[in-house]
């Protein structure tokens, strides 16, 4: 496997840097999505999401002619699929995005191709799409390859862990693995761990479950400190200086496409057994909902104080600090709710432009006209926010 042609379907935050990054090595990639903007958006060498240094990279690469864009995959020796995964009403994985990026692969793929499906899946998953193939394309049947091989790149510093961390790899059968590792090599340089697909799948799983529970130890920590009169910041950093402790910091809740969701899919499949997982998924939900009920009782001691209702700056939307992505954000959800109760709130977003249910605010204008303000997103923009306040209301829920 020296230079495969490759389609990356999905080109998204995870899709669009391994595409670049794989082109970057001299290998033809045609990335594929079901947005045409999003395709037209790449193949003038310009990029849709905010990550450091990725701009720069697509330009380079498309200019070079090894990246192109389109809305339907082509004859390929790897197809990657990276789209979403998202959890429906109930907390029931949603399959659908994936299966259909597979049947959009099935006329182009030919014997000898290998499929990496790199999208955060329930266990499970890649047999289920190794026999949709087999069913659809019947001739191919044992003469195709198949493998897992989820992604665990932090956003803001994705490119440089796309090519460092180590990955997982699991094929159907030890000889896709095989495969799938060949093809790694390529373009990562961390550790390629080879294992079954289940396990790869599980994996991903397991990671941001142990993320979200020890989160969820931090956040309930905040609430009880709450209760007590205790500074949860101080406490926690002096618990952390003994030498086999390490919790985590609260927030506002926990958010992105996939610490929040990813749990679900193991709660789903093990209601029985799952119950830590459950448990540190609803204590993170509820700790935005107590975010909500902080600010709307500082929110009623100004109106009881002042005789009028007041203004409430609502520092940050995305789901952590330094990045756009506002899926599944508690931050966003805070607003939204305080919004909805009739608040008057400037939303302030140093890395978001617009969004469509309200005006988002400049920071130095939310800070002069707002009466309460709250941060709820630790940008680096709000590092000072403290100092530029005086005697203003001042909520922080991050450190
Ligand atoms: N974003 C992360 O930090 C991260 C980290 C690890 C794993 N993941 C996982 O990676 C997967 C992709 O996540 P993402 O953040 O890149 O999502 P994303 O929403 O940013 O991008 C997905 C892209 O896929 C496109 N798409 C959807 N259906 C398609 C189809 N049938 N054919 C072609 N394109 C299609 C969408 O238009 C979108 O541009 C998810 O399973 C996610 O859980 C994400």
């Amino acid at each position: 496997m020296n230079k495969p042609n490759v389609v990356m379907v999905g080109l998204g935050y995870i899709g669009l840097p391994t595409a670049a990054l794989i082109a970057s090595r001299g290998i033809n990639v045609t990335g594929v999505d079901i947005h045409q903007k999003v395709v037209d958006t790449i193949n003038k060498g310009e990029i849709h999401i905010v990550e450091p240094d990725l701009d720069g990279l697509v330009h380079h690469v498309v200019k070079q002619k090894y990246l192109c864009a389109s809305t339907q995959p082509c004859v390929a020796d790897v197809y990657l699929i990276a789209v979403p995964t998202p959890f429906r009403e109930n907390n029931q994985p949603d399959l659908s995005f994936v299966e259909s990026a597979v049947k959009a692969i099935l006329p182009t793929l030919s014997e000898g191709a290998l499929v990496i499906i790199e999208s955060t899946s329930p266990v499970g998953t890649t047999k289920k799409m190794n026999a949709l193939i087999e069913n659809m394309r019947p001739e191919l049947k044992g003469k195709f390859f198949i493998a897992y091989c989820p992604e665990r790149v932090l956003p803001g510093n994705v490119i440089h862990e796309l090519e460092h961390n180590d990955r997982a790899i699991g094929g159907i059968s030890p000889v896709s693995t095989d495969k799938a590792v060949e093809f790694y090599k390529l373009f990562v340089k961390g550790e390629l761990h080879k294992t079954n697909a289940r396990t790869a799948e599980m994996c991903k799983l397991v990671e941001n479950s142990s993320r979200d529970v020890q989160i969820a130890f931090a956040n309930e920590l905040s609430i009880i400190c709450d209760k007590a009169d205790i500074d949860v910041w101080e406490l926690i950093n002096l618990a952390n200086k003994h030498p086999r402790v390490n919790i985590l910091q609260p927030g506002t809740g926990v958010g992105g496409h996939c610490i929040a969701v990813d749990p679900w899919f193991i709660v789903s499949e093990f209601p029985e057994e799952s119950k830590m997982i459950r448990m540190a998924r609803e204590i993170n939900n509820y700790k935005s909902q107590w975010v909500i009920e902080k600010i709307k009782n500082e929110a009623l001691n100004f109106e009881l104080k002042y005789n009028r209702k007041p203004t409430i700056a609502c520092l940050g939307l995305a789901f952590k600090p330094n990045i756009d992505d506002l899926r599944e954000s508690p931050a966003l959800e805070v607003t939204e709710a305080l919004i909805a109760s009739n608040f008057c709130v400037m939303p302030v977003e140093p890395n978001v432009k617009k969004y469509d249910n309200f005006t988002i605010h400049h920071l130095d204008s939310a800070l002069e006209t707002a009466d309460i303000i709250v941060t709820l997103v630790g940008h680096d923009e709000f590092i000072d926010v403290k100092k530029k306040i005086n005697e203003k209301a001042f909520l922080s829920f991050v450190n």
